[in-house]
């Protein structure tokens, strides 16, 4: 395992922060992470010493930043097992998830056909689908959960009641109960009843190892900021030849071969025909440098850190009645509970005046209140550099922490 102590150090946002006057204690990490040095420090270096656009230019600066592109996809393709080819650029996880929606559903779905996802995706893993269903006549259908949770049996059962769905859609780690779906049976699945699989893996990639070859997924997709990385930057990785089917989505410059005055236009080979316009250049350099960051600490490493926090916050809370928590059976850094009698929001408001960060409501996830039987959660979500102090301040504070009134009038 890693030095905690030590990649604390690694962090600005961990050094002496408060918020509302209190050490910051910053339990938000499935909505975004902090950056390390590292990170930071790569970023600055092209706007100091690097900048140029990349795929435009004869000279040595901009020859130079196309060689730290393909570096960057390199680093990405490796971390996740794809093809460098199979890694496209996008402005993060929803608009990976749009990019297939927009490229793949769109050109070959139609009426009749349908997508099947869940009841507790993100809106990025919903919204898409609607839009597409729209506009093609196609239908969203739902997996049966299984006490809150998506089973294989689940997926199996929905394709045998249903010869229509044509593209599976999930997240791999869910968003709110943190649980982990077995994605490799699952696409084994949709492949077998001649489906296509999207695995959103923004819950999952910046926590654990995965390995887009071996789970035979079609489509994965995550964004940096959730692993370290900057905000504005994500990616889309697609099985090639599926990505060479796909139909452009933005288009401009960059993403061509040549076009003429009769609308014909050859666009370029994938990844390249999906990243019109300039590419967030600083970003994708930051999205390299935090690869390295979590390459470097190991992800068994970072994953059992998470589990471990989750172990000891959950033994901690054990015997509190009035602390409902929902995912007890999840094995990642995410917790969902409620205070018996006290609204989500009041009570991370609570939590807000003792400086502690935690996320409430549905998460984005607006079809999860009546699987979880709640109108509103609040959540908590561990990440690398969280440590077993900070997760002692927040349960001292979830006991203790006094009444939501204090927190509105006597702060
Ligand atoms: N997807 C992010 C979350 O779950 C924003 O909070």
């Amino acid at each position: 395992m890693y030095d905690i102590k030590k990649v604390r150090l690694d962090f600005p946002m961990l050094q002496n922060k408060t918020m509302q006057g209190k050490p910051l204690v910053f339990l938000d990490n499935a909505s975004t992470t902090f950056k390390p040095r590292q990170v930071i420090e790569a970023m600055d270096k092209y706007y100091l010493e690097m900048n140029s656009n990349s795929h435009r230019g004869d000279y040595d600066l901009c020859y130079n930043m196309d060689v730290e592109v393909a570096k960057a996809r390199e680093t990405i393709a490796k971390f996740i097992n794809s093809d460098v080819n199979e890694v496209v650029f996008t402005s993060g996880d929803t608009e990976a998830i749009n990019l297939v929606a927009y490229g793949y559903a769109l050109e070959y779905l139609k009426k009749g056909d349908q997508i099947l996802i869940s009841e507790t995706e993100h809106a990025s893993n919903v919204l898409p689908w609607y839009r597409i269903c729209d506009l093609t006549g196609a239908k969203v259908c739902f997996v049966k959960l299984d006490d809150k949770r998506i089973t294989v049996e689940g997926v199996r059962n929905a394709f045998k009641d249903n010869k229509s769905i044509k593209l599976v859609a999930l997240a791999h780690v869910g968003n709110v109960l943190g649980y982990e779906i077995n994605a490799k049976e699952i696409a084994s699945i949709c492949h077998k009843n001649g489906a296509l699989f999207l695995l959103d893996g923004a819950q999952s990639v910046p926590h654990m190892a995965v390995d887009f070859k071996d789970l035979d997924v079609d489509f994965l997709t995550f964004s940096a900021h959730k692993m370290c990385g900057p905000t504005g930057i994500g990616c889309l990785v697609g099985k090639y030849v599926l990505l060479q089917k796909m139909a452009t989505f933005h288009t401009g410059g960059g993403m061509n071969v040549k076009f003429n005055n009769k609308q014909e236009v050859i666009p370029l080979d994938a990844p390249a025909k999906f990243e019109a316009g300039t590419l967030n250049l600083s970003a994708i350099i930051g999205f390299k440098a935090a690869i390295e960051y979590l390459t470097n600490l190991g992800m068994e490493n970072i994953h059992k850190h998470d589990q471990e926090l989750f172990e000891y916050a959950i033994s901690k809370l054990e015997g509190y009645d009035n602390i409902i928590i929902y995912n007890k059976d999840s094995n990642s850094g995410i917790i969902a509970f409620n205070i018996k009698g006290v609204f989500a929001q009041d009570e991370a408001t609570l939590l807000n005046s003792k400086g502690i960060a935690v996320r409430s409501g549905q998460h984005c996830a607006k079809m999860i209140d009546p699987v979880i039987g709640e109108p509103a959660t609040v959540r908590m979500s561990t990440y690398l550099y969280t440590s077993k102090e900070e997760i002692d301040i927040f349960i001292d504070n979830l006991i203790n922490g006094g009444d939501i009134l204090d927190a509105y009038f006597f702060n």
